[in-house]
């Protein structure tokens, strides 16, 4: 049967453009295991703000190197069967998803030796298979070989817009015009940085999912996934 032949899926786009929403997603109905490699960034931003090692955009890059060995980033399901992320094993799941660590996160995930702790962390989390990750490299660097690979893209525009609607759930107000900037920054940072940047792989199939709505990318994924494991 397709269904016992557990894949890898990867999941890479722009921010806020509803990757994650759309992996968890499959991943449940797959029962797949879904990690947000996003969240491990941020995890590794909040630490640095916690310990002081943020000043301005310069991070302290010789005692982050000296504390990551010791740093510890592990995911927990909650009540409801979706991950959360926890720090040194404090649940930090909303930390994380602040402005805050959103403003320096481009920056942390842009440090090279960062970024090959985490790669190397992911890749272990996959090596059954049977996983959906979404993130920023994970069809090019951290997945080559994965069997299906999406590019999810949206103008900055609706992005900022989600994202706005997103924080304002959680009760933080943050102007349009506040969010739609972070989101250019994060993309001009992420798009330029000499390690890993953000490309859509040569074999990434392109989602720009701009006018659909959550059920009509869910299918779409769905659909994508559907042809790879019936070959
Ligand atoms: O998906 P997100 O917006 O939560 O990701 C937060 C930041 O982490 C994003 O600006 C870039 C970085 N990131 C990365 O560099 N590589 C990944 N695989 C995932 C995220």
């Amino acid at each position: 049967m397709v269904e016992n032949k557990k894949i890898i899926i990867a999941i890479d786009g722009f921010s806020s453009c509803g990757k994650s929403t759309m992996a968890k997603e499959l991943a449940k109905r797959l029962g797949y295991i879904y990690v947000d490699s996003g969240a491990m960034y941020r995890a590794i931003t909040l630490y640095c703000l916690e310990h002081g090692l943020i000043t301005g955009e310069v991070v302290d890059q010789v005692a982050l190197e000296k504390a990551l060995p010791t740093i510890s980033i592990t995911f927990k399901l909650n009540r409801n069967g979706l991950p959360e992320t926890y720090l040194d094993g404090k649940n930090v799941e909303r930390e994380i998803r602040t402005m805050a660590v959103s403003d320096k996160v481009s920056q942390v995930s842009a440090i090279p030796f960062v970024r090959k702790a985490l790669v190397s962390l992911q890749q272990a989390l996959g090596k059954e298979k049977g996983i959906v990750m979404d993130g920023r490299d994970i069809g090019t660097t951290v997945f080559p070989d994965a069997e299906l690979k999406i590019f999810v893209t949206a103008s900055p525009e609706v992005r900022a817009l989600r994202r706005c609607e997103e924080l304002a759930a959680k009760g933080a107000e943050v102007s349009f015009q506040t969010v739609l900037e972070n989101v250019k920054k994060r993309d001009y940072i992420d798009q330029h940085r000499e390690e890993s940047p953000l490309v859509m792989a040569k074999d990434a199939v392109l989602l720009d999912n701009s006018t659909l709505s959550i059920e009509q990318q869910n299918e779409w994924l769905y659909n994508k996934y559907r042809e790879v494991v019936s070959k």
